[in-house]
């Protein structure tokens, strides 16, 4: 093998890695949420990590994905088969517990305010795609 050869299958290597490296990198920046149930969405869809916010709620799903009985939420249950407009529709009514947009903005906005950490101001989680 001569040595533009070798240099050449490198230069093939160097972009084949490059270019992976920079695809993963991609996607993981372009993690976020699609809001498919709001029915026409004024915002993009907010940024958020679900694999970084498991580690910051210890691994327990439930404090996201909660479970309820007459009021009191249960330990130690959590409902991440379900989406949370399930439960939380659109519109507030007798068996809406809170609508959803209400409740996505409480759960994540009042955690960050809770632990002075994270985006609390719309265009940081709602980043302009
Ligand atoms: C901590 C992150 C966060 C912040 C801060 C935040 N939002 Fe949201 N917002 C969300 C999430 C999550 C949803 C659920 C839909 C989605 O995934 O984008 C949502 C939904 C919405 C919706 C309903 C869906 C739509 O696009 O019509 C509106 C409107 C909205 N936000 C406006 C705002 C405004 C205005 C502010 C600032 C006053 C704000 N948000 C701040 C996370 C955030
Ligand atoms: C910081 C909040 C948070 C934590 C903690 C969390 N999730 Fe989630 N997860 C979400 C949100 C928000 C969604 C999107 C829900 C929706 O689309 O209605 C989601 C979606 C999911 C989905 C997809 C459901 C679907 O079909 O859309 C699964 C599965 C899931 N989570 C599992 C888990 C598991 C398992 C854990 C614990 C190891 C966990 N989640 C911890 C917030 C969280
Ligand atoms: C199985 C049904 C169910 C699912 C799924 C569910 N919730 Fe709830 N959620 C409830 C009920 C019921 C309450 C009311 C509790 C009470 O009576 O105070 C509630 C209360 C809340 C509250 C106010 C109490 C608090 O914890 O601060 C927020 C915020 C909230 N939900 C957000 C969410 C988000 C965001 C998701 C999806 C990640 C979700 N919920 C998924 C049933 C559900
Ligand atoms: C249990 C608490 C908790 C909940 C619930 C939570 N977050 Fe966070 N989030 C954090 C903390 C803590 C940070 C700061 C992490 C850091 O700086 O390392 C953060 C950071 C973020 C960031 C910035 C990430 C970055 O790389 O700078 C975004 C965006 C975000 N959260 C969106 C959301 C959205 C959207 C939701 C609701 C679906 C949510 N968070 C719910 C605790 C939470």
């Amino acid at each position: 093998m001569t040595h533009s050869n070798r240099f050449i299958i490198f230069l093939i290597v160097l972009f084949a890695a490059v270019g992976t490296g920079f695809f993963c990198y991609a996607e993981q920046d372009l993690e976020r949420l699609d809001p498919w149930a709001f029915e026409s969405p004024r915002r993009p869809g907010a940024v958020f990590s679900h694999d970084d916010h498991i580690f910051l709620a210890d691994d327990d799903c439930s404090v996201c994905h909660h479970v309820y009985e007459n009021g009191e939420l249960v330990p130690d249950e959590s409902s991440e088969d379900l989406y949370c407009s399930d439960c939380h529709s659109l519109k507030p009514g007798p068996d809406n517990p809170m609508p959803l947009e209400a409740a996505y903005h409480n759960l994540c906005r009042d955690c960050h305010f809770d632990r002075s950490q994270g985006p609390v101001l719309c265009g940081e989680c709602h980043v302009k795609e």
